[in-house]
């Protein structure tokens, strides 16, 4: 595939549910910051998602990892809609992609942006401001175990969690650099009082980076203690690093303490570069509001800032977080999930008409 200096090729696989309707919006900002920057974002469109798999049997193609390897970046909206299992829809295509292309960083940055009223009193956007670097190759989510004694009243299921020091190194040495580029703090979520041989082993390795990287500040805390913390004292929660599970459940509590899963973005991130990164919200498909024009398109677009970053385009990655900053914090346009009356279009017009575009 040859690329055209100023064109970025992108595979957008906007997938199931409230992941179409956002996808769209985004592909409409970004090709309009695109356009003002002076670069071309050249998508292709995929349609793997659950419909694909009811109809096929497969939520990708056989070559499916294969075919998305020579894009710079993939952009995907989220996967998951009643009728196909969830770990079909996840095992069958976003964590297959983030383990092929080594996207072993999750990088969700949550913030409060001025202009929205947070569930937590008193606090304001200084309070608000965390990154969840989350681990996502190996831990908890694992296919090794099984299902035994099937049908029999003493069925049971054995699920093996995964802790290498390699991918514990990669994820964590990440963190420290990505805290001393934001002059941060990192605290590691950990539960090493209850799981015996994992996170002891991770609390060591934290404690080894934490011995590489003296001029940054960390802290470990119980996962259980770390989520009241969030809620208590957002204030003391700064970059977090965390295994794929508690990660993933922290980010959507952080998203929930900014407001909304609505305006949450997030990186899977290759940093070697080997392979494309890929970029998505935090939430999901959310069948329950899907198809009715009312998703907050914000995560997405901001997905999409992410997404511009990676690929060198800064300015234009500054101007897509400006626009949102400024229609929440400037404007009455806010979409329901925000406590408004917007519809995702109405949101995405605002944006793109503080773009200037
Ligand atoms: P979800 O994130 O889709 O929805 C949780 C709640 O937040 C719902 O009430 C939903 O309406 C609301 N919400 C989420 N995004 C919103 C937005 N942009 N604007 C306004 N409201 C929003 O999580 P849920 O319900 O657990 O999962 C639904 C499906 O999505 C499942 O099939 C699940 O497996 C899948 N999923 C896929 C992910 C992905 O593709 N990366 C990530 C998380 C879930
Ligand atoms: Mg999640």
């Amino acid at each position: 595939m040859t690329t055209t200096p100023g064109t970025h090729r992108v595979a957008a696989i906007p997938g199931d549910g409230i992941g179409t309707e956002v996808t769209v919006a985004a592909q409409k900002v970004l090709d309009a910051v695109a356009c003002r920057h002076g670069f071309t974002l050249d998508w292709r469109q995929f349609d793997w998602s659950c419909e694909r798999y009811v109809r096929t049997g497969q939520m990708m193609p056989a070559d499916g990892i294969d075919q998305l390897r020579e894009y710079d970046a993939i952009f995907l909206g989220a996967v998951g809609f009643p009728g196909v299992p969830d770990h079909v829809s996840l095992w069958g295509l976003l964590i297959p992609i983030r383990r092929a292309f080594q996207q072993y960083v999750n990088l969700r940055p949550v913030r409060l942006f001025p202009g929205i009223t947070p569930p937590l009193a008193g606090r304001g956007p200084s309070d608000i401001d965390m990154v969840i670097v989350r681990e996502n190759c190996e831990g908890e989510y694992s296919e090794i175990g099984g299902r035994h004694a099937t049908g029999t009243p003493h069925e049971f299921a054995v699920q093996e969690a995964v802790f290498s020091r390699h991918g514990m190194e990669r994820v964590m040495r990440f963190a420290f650099s990505h805290a001393q580029h934001r002059g941060g703090h990192v605290t590691s979520a950990t539960k090493s009082n209850g799981l015996i041989h994992s996170m002891p082993f991770w609390d060591q390795i934290f404690h080894e980076i934490s011995a590489d990287n003296p001029q940054i500040s960390s802290d470990q805390c119980h996962i259980d203690a770390l989520t009241a913390r969030m809620v208590l004292s957002p204030d003391k929660v700064d970059v977090v690093v965390a295994s794929n599970l508690f990660g993933d459940i922290l980010s959507d509590l952080a998203a929930a303490v900014a407001g909304s899963l609505g305006i949450a973005p997030s990186g899977n991130i290759n940093p070697e570069r080997t392979h494309p990164s890929m970029f998505e919200s935090v939430h999901g498909s959310a069948p329950d509001i899907a198809h009715k024009g009312i998703a907050n398109p914000t995560a997405q677009i901001l997905a999409g800032a992410m997404m511009l970053d990676h690929l060198g385009e800064t300015d234009a990655a500054a101007a897509v977080t400006k626009a949102v900053e400024d229609v929440l914090g400037s404007s009455d346009v806010r979409t329901l999930d925000l406590g408004g009356t917007a519809g995702t279009v109405e949101m995405t017009e605002a944006i793109l008409a503080r773009l200037g575009g």
